[in-house]
């Protein structure tokens, strides 16, 4: 099947990484037998045009939405959005659709559509800037409801009375432009697990993400500075592979996710694990990022981490393929 790889100006703070990244990942599909190409499109206009004359059978995305913002993703509530307009010309896409794309996005969303299927979410709530913050008990964990990459997280986040709730909401609101989702803080152990394929043959892996305890100020959390700069270890879940698969699993079924994504979770006080996010696009950069690590965990070919990564990104073609009837 004639892929594109479809990335623009928010690739990297939407998606699965830079130009160098979808590089790695063309020359992957390549040699899983699919010719592939990369399509930059800078605004929404080349998009358009790429996507009103389809020379590709499906597309790939590293945008949930086109968007000059380098930065972050933002919410775009009215903005063009990849899969609606894929699905307005049925044009086939790698990974969920545009309703579970949306709801991945905004962490609020997700928790009441898992909380409503009966998978662990931590009790949250969606608060704007003088609103009444009585129901939040504390210590709550504070966060902007659609970033990536721990944009916007600090040991700030985690808060201890109103005052500090409500300036951290003022800061969300002021450089993201979003609201403040504000959720029982989880003090435990943080697991991310990779999902691939769909229906019978999804498999669910987790790892345990962790950070030598030395690079931790006041909380055991991957704050915005320890992301990306090599400092986070991914290993085998141990004593929590099984409850980790099988809410991940759940988590999956609950949201419609398709294809492949990842999924992250904490331990809360109790001992008990609860979904922190769905990530829609996960990180795919060789090496790095936690899905291949998380793959070459579970499995190692001979051949080496190169060739892990080939049969994770053959895997992921795979399952869109057959669902798609390419
Ligand atoms: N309720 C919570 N309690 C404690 N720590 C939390 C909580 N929510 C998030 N964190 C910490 O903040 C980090 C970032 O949060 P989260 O995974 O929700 O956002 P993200 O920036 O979208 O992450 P990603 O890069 O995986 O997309 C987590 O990895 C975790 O360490
Ligand atoms: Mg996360």
């Amino acid at each position: 099947m004639k892929i594109v790889l479809l990335t623009g100006p928010g690739g990297d703070a939407q998606g699965w990484g830079d130009l160098k990244v979808t590089e790695s990942m063309r020359q992957a599909a390549e040699s899983a037998g699919h010719p592939t190409r990369i399509a930059y499109v800078a605004d929404e206009k080349e998009f358009l045009a790429l996507i009103d004359h389809p020379d590709f059978d499906i597309v790939w995305s590293a945008l949930y939405h086109i968007t000059p913002n380098e930065a972050f993703i933002g919410r775009n509530v009215a903005g063009t959005w990849v899969a609606d307009e894929m699905d307005a010309r049925r044009i086939p896409y790698i990974g969920s659709d545009s309703r579970t794309m949306k709801a991945m996005i905004d962490k609020f969303q997700t928790h009441e559509i898992l909380a409503a299927g009966g998978v662990a979410v931590p009790s949250h709530v969606l608060l704007h800037s003088g609103d009444d913050v009585s129901a939040v008990t504390y210590p709550a964990f504070v966060k902007p409801i659609c970033e990536s990459r721990s944009v916007g997280i600090s040991d700030e986040s985690i808060v201890h009375n109103e005052d500090e709730l409500r300036r951290r909401i003022a800061f969300i609101e002021r450089e993201f432009d979003e609201p403040g989702l504000v959720e029982e803080f989880l003090p435990g152990d943080e697991y991310t697990a990779l999902v691939l394929g769909n229906g019978k043959t999804r498999e669910c892996l987790p790892g345990l993400v962790t950070v030598e305890d030395k690079h931790f100020r006041n909380y055991r959390i991957l704050r915005s500075d320890l992301r990306g700069v090599g400092l986070t270890r991914i290993s085998l879940a141990g004593a929590r592979t099984e409850e980790a698969s099988l809410l991940a699993d759940a988590a999956a079924e609950a949201m419609g996710c398709l294809d492949h994504v990842r999924i992250d979770m904490r331990v809360d006080r109790e001992g008990n694990l609860r979904i922190i996010e769905v990530n829609g696009i996960p990180g795919l950069k060789p090496h790095k990022s936690w899905a291949p690590q998380i793959y070459t965990l579970y499995h190692p070919s001979p051949q080496g981490e190169d060739e892990d990564y080939r049969q994770l990104i053959g895997a992921i073609l795979e399952s869109a393929r057959l669902r798609c009837g390419l």
